[in-house]
């Protein structure tokens, strides 16, 4: 039996591929590539020293992934494959809703038809919206999403509840994953952004390598302890574990469990960028620029009903975060293009 990992070959996905193989899991890749790398995937093979068949598909393409399912005998599918970019998902909604909700609804009705009816889900912290107070606990009320991108992660939620409500063989986790970020330790792999990146880590990394000259911190003005955006910022690697958790969880239940992926602690940016420069021993030019719209000045998870649920707690530091962002950084200036 094994797990098919959607979007396998991405950031989360890649990192989640090596746990799950380092627990004993076989497993099962596909991706269209739309945002990753082949190099990915040959690089968690050599980190892993397993290998195991990947399949370069699209979700939509239901013919594609019903002969997945029927070369391999797939008892579950973490759902990772989905565009995530916030700005993008406003400009061109359709595509967002076409590729993470058209998409998704694709890969249920073809995994309900071939048998397979236990998914972990990727969603997202967004979900809670601007109307909630930290730390956000997953009965608090979700959906005053201001972008496309949040609702295809709300929208989704509500698909896989139906579902879950529809038919009592389905199991789904839905995991809301606060701020990822860090890399494997090896420095092999990590986040590899298209173009200038739009979340807070990889700007950093890409300013003290001398990519970018400054880095804008977004707003000093909120009610924070230093004025600047709070986030709960969580090692990938921790939540790569998470993963293996939830899918042991959803092998051994059914029904629908929305579940915090996160640390429970609040990280400023100036706080991040004064962990980056201490781990790292490197400098970190900023200026203090306008909020950006759409952000929340406080945003963290209580994250017990993982631990109660799963058994899982997060360990890794923001120093390890940093240090091991900065190592895949460094080692990688280009990414993946050598
Ligand atoms: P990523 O872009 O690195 O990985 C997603 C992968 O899915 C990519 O390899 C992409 O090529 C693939 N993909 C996209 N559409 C596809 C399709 N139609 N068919 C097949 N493959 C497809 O992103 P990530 O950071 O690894 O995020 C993984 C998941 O977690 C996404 O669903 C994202 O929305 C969600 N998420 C990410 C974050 C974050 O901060 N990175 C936070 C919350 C939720
Ligand atoms: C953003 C998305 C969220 C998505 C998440 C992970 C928005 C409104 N939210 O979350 O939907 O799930 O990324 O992909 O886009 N910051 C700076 N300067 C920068 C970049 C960021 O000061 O150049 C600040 C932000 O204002 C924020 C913090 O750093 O306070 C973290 O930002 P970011 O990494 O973009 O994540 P989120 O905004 O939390």
């Amino acid at each position: 039996m094994a797990i098919l990992i959607t979007g396998g070959c991405g950031y989360i996905g890649s990192h989640t591929c090596i746990e799950m193989l380092q627990a004993g899991y076989d497993i099962v890749v596909i991706d269209n590539y739309y945002n990753s790398k082949p190099e990915a995937l040959r690089r968690v093979k050599e980190l892993s020293g397993k290998e195991f068949p990947f399949y370069e598909c699209d979700i939509r393409d239901a013919e594609g992934l019903k002969k997945i399912f029927a070369a391999h005998k797939i008892e579950a599918v973490i759902h990772f494959a989905g565009l995530k970019a916030v700005g993008e998902s406003v400009r061109i909604p359709l595509t967002y809703y076409d590729n993470n909700v058209g998409g998704t609804v694709t890969l249920c009705q073809v995994m309900s038809e071939m048998g397979c009816k236990r998914m972990v889900f990727s969603s997202s912290a967004t979900v809670y919206g601007n109307a909630n107070t930290s730390p956000l606990t997953e009965d608090m009320p979700t959906g005053a999403v201001t972008n496309a991108y949040g609702r295809t992660k709300f929208m989704i939620e509500g698909i896989l509840h139906d579902l879950c409500n529809s038919d009592p063989e389905w199991s789904a986790v839905i995991l809301r994953y606060f701020n990822p970020i860090g890399a494997h330790i090896s420095g092999r792999i990590g986040e590899d952004p298209n173009g200038i990146p739009n979340n807070l880590m990889p700007y950093v990394s890409q300013v003290a390598i001398g990519k970018l000259s400054q880095l804008s911190v977004f707003g000093d003005d909120y009610d924070t302890p230093d004025g600047t955006g709070v986030r709960d910022y969580i090692h990938v690697v921790d939540l790569a574990k998470g993963h293996v958790k939830a899918v042991d969880y959803a092998l051994a239940h059914t029904g629908d469990e929305a579940i915090n992926l996160g640390t429970g602690n609040g990280c400023s940016v100036l706080q991040l960028v004064n962990a980056f420069k201490a781990a790292n021993g490197v400098d970190v030019p900023y200026v203090v620029a306008p909020r950006r719209p759409g952000d929340i000045g406080t945003c963290f998870s209580d994250p017990s009903k993982a631990a109660r649920l799963l058994g899982w707690k997060a360990e890794k530091t923001v120093e390890d975060m940093c240090r091991d962002s900065w190592r895949w950084q460094s080692q990688n200036p280009k990414g993946y293009d050598e």
